[in-house]
C-alpha cells in the first residue's frame, strides 16, 4: 500500500482522514512540521497531505525544506478556503495540487491517486532513462560496457554480505565510487561509511587515527579520541589506498580484521567492533608483498573479493555515455555551457588513451564546458593532449599506449595522406595519385578501401 504522511495540526483532521484513507493507504498522521521531517528520515514516504497554518514552522516552511532533499515526495495542499493566496504560494514551492477545507473526501481520494500515478510514471520514466544512459542502481558510476557490467554484478553480489572487498585499478577508475555503492546496496547503508585515506595521514599518526587513544598515550594526547574503526561500528569502513601503510600499522590493522577487536593505543583494553572493510589501491599489491612492501598475510585478509576496474581505454564505448553524462551534469549544477558534443569531439575523446581515465575525462568536459562558448563542445575546446592525439602526429603516441596497433596506425595514416592529397588537388585522382607516387588504379582501390568517396567534398574534411 503507498504510505502517506498527514500533517495537519488538529488531532480531529488527522484522525478522521486517518479513518478515511486506511483502506487504501497506509497512514502517517503527525501534527507538526518537526515531526513530519523526522517521520520523512525514518520511512519513505510516496505522498503527503499537508495542512498549511499550524502553530510553529507552517507548511511553507515544510515545502521548503522538501525542496532540498533528493527526490522529495508529491505535497497535496489542504488548505481553508480563506488562505488560498498562501495555497498559490505552496504551489510554487512545488506543492502538487491542493485541496479546500471543508474537502470532499472523494475528491481528496481523487487528487491523492492522480498524484500517485504521476509520481510512479515520473519514477519510470527515470529508471528507463537511466538504463538507456547505462546508468544503473549503482550510485553515481557511468558505464554500458561487458568489463562494468560484470562489476555490477559483483557489487551487487558482494553488497549483501560482509566480506571485506579489495578494489585494485588504475588512478581515477572509480575505485571510491565503487566502494561507496557498495555500502549504499548493503544492509549497512543506514549505518555510518566511514573513509580512511592512507596516503594523507602520516604514518606516526595513523595508528591514532585507525584505532584511537586514551589520554596521555603519547605526547600531545591530551584526550581520549575515538578512532575511525570504533567510529564506523555498524556500517563500513573504507581504507582507501591501502597500499601506502606503514609495516607496524599493517601489523595492527591485521590484528583487526583477525580478531574483530581494536584496542585504542595507551590502553589494553580490546573493544569489539562490527565493522565491514572495504580497500582500495591503485598499486599492485601482489608485486608489493613479494617485494616485501605489504604483508602476505594481511593481503590474504582483504583480498577475500576482489573487484578490479578496467582503464578507460579497455573500455572506449563507455567515453561517450561518460561525457554526454558530465555534460549534462555540469549543465544541471552551472545551467550555462554547450548542450551537447559535437560528433568531431566525441570521436577525438574516443581516440585518446586516457592514462587518467575518468577523473581525467571529467576533467575535460568541465573545462571544455566553461571554454565553449558554441551549442555544441568542439574539437577545438577540448585540452591540447587531446587535440593532439586526434591529429596524425601523434599515431606513434597511439601505437605506444596500445590504443592502436602497427597495422591500424599505418591504415590510419594511408587514409589521411590520401584525404589531404585529394584536398589539395581539388579532388583530381589523377594528380592525387602522382603526389602519392602510385597509379590511378592504386589510388582507386585505397580509396575505395578507406570509404573516400569519390567527389564529395565531405569526405576529405577529417
Ligand atoms: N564509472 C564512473 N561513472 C561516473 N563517474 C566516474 C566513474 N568512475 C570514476 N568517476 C569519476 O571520476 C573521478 C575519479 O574517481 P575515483 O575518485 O573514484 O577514482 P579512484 O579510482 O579512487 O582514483 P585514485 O586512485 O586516483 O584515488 C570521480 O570524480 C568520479 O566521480
Ligand atoms: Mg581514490
Amino acid at each position: 500500500m503507498p504510505h502517506i504522511l498527514v500533517v495537519d495540526d488538529e488531532p480531529g483532521v488527522r484522525e478522521s482522514l486517518r479513518m478515511l484513507l486506511k483502506s487504501d493507504f497506509d497512514v502517517t498522521p503527525v501534527g507538526d512540521v518537526d515531526a513530519a521531517l523526522a517521520a520523512l528520515d525514518e520511512h519513505p514516504v510516496d505522498a503527503v497531505l499537508l495542512d498549511l497554518v499550524m502553530p510553529g514552522r507552517t507548511g511553507l516552511d515544510f515545502l521548503r525544506e522538501l525542496t532540498e532533499r533528493s527526490e522529495p515526495p508529491p505535497v497535496l495542499v489542504l488548505s481553508a478556503t480563506r488562505t488560498v493566496a498562501t495555497a498559490v504560494e505552496a504551489m510554487k514551492l512545488g506543492a502538487a495540487d491542493f485541496v479546500t477545507k471543508p474537502f470532499e473526501i472523494d475528491a481528496l481520494r481523487i487528487k491523492l491517486r492522480h498524484i500517485l500515478e504521476r509520481r510512479a510514471l515520473e519514477q519510470e520514466v527515470e529508471r528507463l532513462r537511466d538504463q538507456v544512459a547505462g546508468r544503473s542502481r549503482l550510485g553515481r558510476l557511468i558505464g554500458g560496457s561487458e568489463v562494468m557490467r560484470s562489476v555490477y554484478r559483483t557489487i551487487e553480489r558482494v553488497a549483501e554480505s560482509r566480506s571485506t572487498v579489495l578494489i585494485t585499478g588504475e588512478s581515477g577508475t572509480g575505485k571510491e565510487l565503487v566502494a561507496r555503492a557498495i555500502h549504499d546496496l548493503g544492509p549497512r547503508r543506514d549505518e555510518r561509511y566511514v573513509v580512511v585515506n592512507c596516503a594523507a595521514i602520516p604514518d606516526t599518526l595513523m595508528e591514532s587515527e585507525l584505532f584511537g587513544h586514551e589520554r596521555g598515550a603519547f605526547t600531545g594526547a591530551t584526550d581520549r579520541r575515538v578512532g575511525k574503526f570504533e567510529a564506523a561500528h555498524g556500517g563500513t569502513i573504507f581504507l582507501d589506498e591501502i597500499g601506502e601503510l606503514a609495516a607496524p600499522v599493517q601489523a595492527k590493522l591485521l590484528r583487526a580484521l583477525q580478531d574483530r577487536t581494536i584496542e585504542r593505543l595507551g590502553s589494553t583494553q580490546p573493544i569489539p567492533v562490527d565493522v565491514r572493510v572495504l580497500a582500495a589501491t591503485n598499486r599492485d599489491l601482489e608485486r608489493e608483498v613479494a617485494a616485501g612492501r605489504f604483508r602476505a598475510d594481511l593481503y590474504y585478509r582483504v583480498h577475500v573479493v576482489p573487484i578490479t576496474l578496467p582503464p578507460l581505454r579497455a573500455r572506449r564505448e563507455d567515453v561517450k555515455l561518460l561525457a554526454e553524462a558530465f555534460v549534462e551534469r555540469t549543465r544541471g549544477e552551472s545551467g550555462r555551457g554547450p548542450q551537447r558534443l559535437a560528433p568531431d569531439a566525441i570521436a577525438a575523446l574516443e581516440r585518446y588513451a586516457w592514462p587518467g581515465n575518468v577523473r581525467e575525462l571529467e576533467n575535460a568536459i568541465e573545462r571544455a564546458m566553461t571554454l565553449g562558448a558554441g551549442e555544441a563542445i568542439e574539437v577545438g575546446d577540448l585540452p591540447d593532449e587531446i587535440q593532439l592525439a586526434s591529429r596524425s602526429e601523434s599515431l606513434h603516441d597511439a601505437v605506444r599506449s596500445g590504443h592502436l596497433d602497427l597495422e591500424g596506425a599505418v591504415a590510419r595514416l594511408e587514409g589521411e595522406l590520401i584525404r589531404e592529397a585529394l584536398a589539395r588537388t581539388e579532388a583530381n585522382q589523377t594528380r592525387a595519385a602522382e603526389m602519392l607516387g602510385i597509379t590511378r588504379r592504386l589510388l582507386k582501390l585505397k580509396m575505395d578501401r578507406h570509404g573516400i568517396a569519390a567527389t564529395s567534398d565531405e569526405a576529405y574534411g577529417e
